[in-house]
């Protein structure tokens, strides 16, 4: 059985994570989306609220699990007997930190390999900044995030702009 993990922040999940978590169910039999509890950068979501967003989105997509971790990603990733991580590219800007990250954990952990998927052509500009930054500014994100969780998106970045 083969598993990779699909780590990220996803503050929130995004059609081009979804894009990938899809596309990742075709290769592996096991797909861990695992999100990051605890971020350098505060996230808006809670970690209950960025889980529940992709058991959602999720539903239904064979062999897709979603869970959070802390600590080392390796670690995780030994823990849960992962052969792979997953991660996604957009363009050129990403690769750099990407390439950095792939090495870093190379370097901590020979056994995981990483294997970069591209994004779909029409998702390489979003991000969940952007997703944010739209909402925030009352811009319409219908097209950005996965569907059935708009609503909730957009009353959770209200929430958090009256509490500023
Ligand atoms: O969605 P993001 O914010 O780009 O995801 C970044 C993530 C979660 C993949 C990365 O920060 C991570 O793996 N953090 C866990 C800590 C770790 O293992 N760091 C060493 C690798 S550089």
């Amino acid at each position: 059985m083969t598993t990779a993990i699909y780590p990220g922040s996803f503050d929130p999940v995004t059609v081009g994570h979804l894009d990938i978590i899809k596309r990742a169910a075709k290769l592996f039999d096991h797909v861990i989306v695992a999100v990051l509890v605890n971020m350098e950068k505060k996230p808006w979501f809670t970690i209950e609220e960025r889980t529940a967003f992709l058991r959602k989105v999720t539903e239904g997509i064979k062999g897709v699990e979603i869970a959070s971790f802390d600590g080392l990603l390796v670690d995780f990733a030994a823990r849960r007997h992962a052969q792979a991580i997953v991660k996604g590219l957009r363009a050129v800007s990403d690769f750099e930190y990407e390439f950095q990250m792939a090495l870093t954990n190379r370097k901590l952990d020979d056994n995981i390999e990483t294997v970069f998927l591209t994004s779909s052509a029409e998702n390489m500009y979003l991000s969940s900044s952007i997703v944010k930054q739209v909402g925030l500014f009352g811009g319409d994100i219908e097209t950005f995030v996965p569907d059935g969780i708009k609503d909730d998106i957009l009353l959770r970045i209200k929430q958090r702009s009256q509490k500023k």
